[in-house]
């Protein structure tokens, strides 16, 4: 009984918020990173294919020209979190962001859980971003009138499937995939620096081209379009309600996955100048910024075409088209593809500075996840490692359907931080915290609230992988973490369980 009791113990320990302030202060990495480099790096992560893509899906079947109030709610949802992220990143400014908001208030299985978790959300959510950048290179090589041969560009499960005449080769390999991969992993692997000014040109650039897309839209818009506004909802024969409301909140899910990124800004808090003040700034301004240019594109975008005759796979460039303006095509393919790059970057960054955090507490191998390069000062083996399951993935796996999982386990990160602000408010209320979630308690369980809400709408199989994929992680925890813990190891030297 006692054995069991001391056993329960151990998985709940508490990595102390006073061990987390200590630590971030000797965090090995350079830091260089100064407030709007960090707003910058946020926006670079958050604007990707979501917006030139799901748009269309999200308006033509389920919210109608109400695409805007989707893009409203999933930004409000995201806020919420948002602003949980910035008043933990104000109190522990370490880059093991939710992983290690949870050690520090919910115990050490459930910061597991999430690290594992953030897995699905930083490497998953790359890889899939990678297949993606492959889709859109090859259309800007269209559009330059090159084209590459089929069985170089997507992966070989999927080349199988192909009709016969459409198959001329016995191999098929994502080869854009793979190599981007590799150009995201040598700009990571040489510094931070470098990463920050590489993500500051593509930033500029697909910033710009989302103002354009608002700005010169707004030329073609006809209101007539807007109406109605709230098209009346229909059931489908599966059961599946679309437009009306429901159809507006099944929409905000789809785009939920367009502000996916905001939330690596507070990985990055080992390499900011000033992390307990910048990295919560940058959290919350580069969510505002990207969800008011969201909301303008949207609301331009069912402007300029029904709702009705949106394009599925390319809406966005497909709408200037319609319009007339076929070279606005060509800004938009060359953003979207450049403005993936930044995407991949920057989560890319995220998944080494969590596993670097989890190696600095021994559940991870420190040799290879815990090394930091003498010179460039950034974690060299873990971003070569990751690099290169990343672009082996991408250019054999057909992954491009798994960016619902990447929603999901950062809805479940999201959920655990709100939770554990809540927490750390009425177990630690003397501590300091330069900045506070306001309206506490409200936005704090209204971020619990509204994460689960949208991971209860998640789609059955999605649900069991993600269940099979937690199994997994259990299974790592007590077979290598579980013993390796650096906390269990002072914790025994210090006598407590
Ligand atoms: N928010 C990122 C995108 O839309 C993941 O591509």
């Amino acid at each position: 009984m006692m054995a069991m009791d001391k056993f329960l113990k151990s998985l709940f320990r508490v990595k102390s918020i006073e061990r987390y302030q200590k630590e971030s202060q000797e965090s090995g990495l350079r830091r260089a990173l100064g407030r709007w480099a960090l707003v910058s790096l946020g926006i670079g992560a958050i604007i990707g294919g979501g917006i030139f893509t799901l748009t269309g899906v999200a308006a033509k079947n389920y919210a109608g020209p109400a695409l805007a109030v989707s893009f409203l709610i999933a930004g409000v949802a995201c806020l919420l979190a948002a602003l949980a992220y910035a008043e933990f990143a104000s109190i522990v400014p370490v880059e093991g962001s939710a992983y290690a908001y949870s050690y520090a208030t919910v115990g050490e299985l459930i910061a597991w859980f999430i690290g594992w978790n953030l897995i699905l959300e930083y490497m998953m959510g790359a890889t899939t971003v990678a297949v993606a950048w492959s889709g859109y290179f090859e259309k800007l090589l269209h559009l330059f009138g090159l084209s590459i041969p089929k069985y170089l560009t997507i992966d070989p499960f999927t080349y199988a499937k192909l009709p016969t005449d459409q198959r001329t080769a016995s191999f098929a390999f994502n080869l854009p995939g793979f190599l981007i991969a590799w150009v995201v992993t040598a700009i990571l692997l040489k510094g931070i620096k470098e990463a920050a000014s590489t993500n500051n040109l593509i930033v500029a650039l697909k910033v710009g081209a989302v103002l354009f897309v608002i700005i010169a839209g707004a030329f073609f818009i006809n209101p007539d379009n807007w109406h109605p506004f709230i098209p009346e909802p229909v059931l489908d024969k599966e059961g599946n309600i679309h437009y009306g409301w429901p159809g507006i909140f099944t929409a905000a899910t789809i785009v939920f996955f367009a502000y996916i990124g905001f939330d690596a800004v507070s990985t990055q808090a080992g390499e900011a100048i000033n992390p307990r003040k910048d990295v919560p700034f940058a959290i919350v301004a580069s969510l505002l910024i990207t969800t008011l240019l969201y909301i303008g594109v949207s609301v331009v975008l069912t402007g300029m075409v029904s709702y009705k005759e949106l394009d599925e796979r390319a809406p966005v460039a497909s709408a200037f088209a319609g319009a007339g303006v076929k070279w606005a095509t060509y800004i938009i393919t060359i953003a979207a593809t450049a403005g993936l790059i930044s995407v991949m970057m920057v989560m890319l960054l995220g998944q080494t500075r969590v596993f670097l955090a989890m190696a600095k507490d021994g559940l991870l191998p420190k040799s290879v996840f815990g090394y930091i390069h003498p010179v460039y000062k950034t974690p060299f083996r873990s971003t070569l490692l990751v690099g290169a399951i990343m672009s082996v993935v991408a250019g054999l796996v057909p992954i491009a359907n798994v960016s619902e999982l990447t929603s999901l386990g950062t809805l479940l990160a999201f959920t655990l931080v709100s939770l554990s602000v809540f927490i750390l408010r009425l177990r630690r209320p003397d501590l300091e915290r330069p900045y506070k979630v306001p309206l506490w308690p409200l936005v704090s369980l209204g971020g619990v609230a509204v994460n689960v809400f949208l991971i209860a709408q998640a789609r059955k199989e999605n649900l069991r992988a993600f269940a099979i994929w937690a199994v997994m992680g259990m299974i790592v925890y007590f077979a290598y973490s579980y013993h390796r813990s650096a906390l269990a190891r002072r914790n025994r030297e210090e006598g407590c369980p």
